[in-house]
């Protein structure tokens, strides 16, 4: 398995976000041909990209192309024909979308809309993986839930996620039941090394021991199926070569771990880890939007294929050692290549 995208040219939208960049640098490792859609950085922000840190720019090919822009995007996908698409450029933050919720609509579906239609110019792509998101479920958080859940947010960036599972079934259904396969995954919070995204736990509390910035926390007591940034993207990898391997035409997937911790597990892992007695404001100004309890049911995904997780604890030390040699100046290539390299070794070949 993996060898499959050796060779493969693989447009990833998004490639330059945080699991972007990880899946460029992971299907570089594996041999693929890159080509990645984006927004381009501005100035503040280049620094801290993993695009840049582990200095791949002169390893694939860029477009910096706003997926709004239909014309410019069908342009790129008829230029370029990829073998395979994973979709990820979305307006990715929570609050964001309560903020500017016009932006996020846009993106999450309009985006989304433009990618689907631009493929109907290729003849040449295989499939196409949506990543969505596990708050495209109405959640009562009463139970675990599982793909045939009713789909619904009560906030925009949720409902923008619901929306998408809809649409992507919608042209399946309509359009491509022939001639290309559409693939929807559904994954909990991410979290690993070079996400310096703010209002994310992690990057928050990152920049609170690097950068001194004021840390303000908004749930301590929320619960959420937290995963390693390598199990989610090893899992759009797997489980979208099995599918396409099967045959299968469309499917939907949750992509997580069988438990959901608190906020305040990270919080304590982290204080021990640095040794900090913390002080952190909670903010109160913010509508409570998000849900407290959010589980995932995975046994879909565990059918098709049961691979080994990284286990919480090991995906925190590993999490918060990557932003320490990050600190430290480490070569980060380096450094995360051979992450990926024990993951293969530990995870998927065992
Ligand atoms: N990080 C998480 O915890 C998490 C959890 C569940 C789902 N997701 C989903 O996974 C995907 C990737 O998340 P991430 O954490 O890497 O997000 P990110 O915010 O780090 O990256 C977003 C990427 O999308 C691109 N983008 C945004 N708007 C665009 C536009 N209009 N045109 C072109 N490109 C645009 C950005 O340039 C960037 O490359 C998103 O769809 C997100 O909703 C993320």
């Amino acid at each position: 398995m993996l060898e499959f995208y050796k060779n493969k040219k693989v447009l990833i939208t998004g490639h330059n976000g945080f699991k972007g960049s990880w899946l460029t640098l992971i299907l570089k490792h594996l041999g693929a041909k890159i080509i990645g859609v984006s927004l381009k950085l501005d100035k503040n922000h280049s620094k801290k990209n993993l695009i840049n840190i582990f200095k791949l720019k002169n390893e694939i090919r860029e477009y910096f192309i706003d997926i709004n822009n239909f014309t410019k995007l069908k342009q790129t996908i008829i230029k370029e024909q990829p073998d395979i698409i994973f979709h990820l450029a979305a307006q990715s933050l929570v609050y964001e979308a309560v903020k500017y919720p016009l932006k996020n609509y846009h993106t999450n579906i309009i985006g989304l809309i433009n990618v689907l239609e631009s493929l109907k110019y290729t003849k040449k792509t295989k499939f196409v993986s949506i990543i969505t998101s596990d708050k495209c479920y109405i959640n009562d958080e009463k139970k675990n839930l599982k793909e045939s859940d009713q789909l619904g947010g009560d906030d925009p960036y949720s409902a923008s996620k619901a929306c998408a599972e809809i649409i992507s079934k919608s042209y399946y259904k309509t359009y491509f039941d022939k001639n290309l396969n559409i693939y929807t995954f559904r994954g909990g919070n991410v979290i690993g090394g070079g996400d310096f995204l703010s209002t994310r736990l992690v990057p928050d509390l990152i920049n609170f021991v690097y950068d001194n910035q004021k840390l303000i926390l908004r749930n301590t007591n929320s619960s959420r199926p937290w995963q390693n940034v390598l199990d989610v993207l090893f899992s759009y990898l797997l489980y979208s070569e099995i599918l396409y391997k099967k045959n299968i035409r469309f499917e939907n997937m949750n992509i997580g771990p069988d438990k959901s911790y608190k906020v305040e597990k990270i919080l304590k892992y982290f204080t021990n880890h640095y040794d900090l007695k913390i002080k952190y404001g909670i903010d109160f100004n913010k509508k409570d939007i998000e849900k407290k309890y959010l589980k995932l049911n995975c046994e879909k995904s565990k059918k098709y294929f049961n691979f080994r997780r990284m286990s919480f604890d090991k995906s925190l030390k590993k999490t918060f050692n990557w932003y320490d040699s990050f600190y430290l100046k480490e070569n980060m290539r380096i450094f995360s290549n051979n992450e990926i390299i024990e993951y293969i070794n530990n995870y998927i070949k065992n």
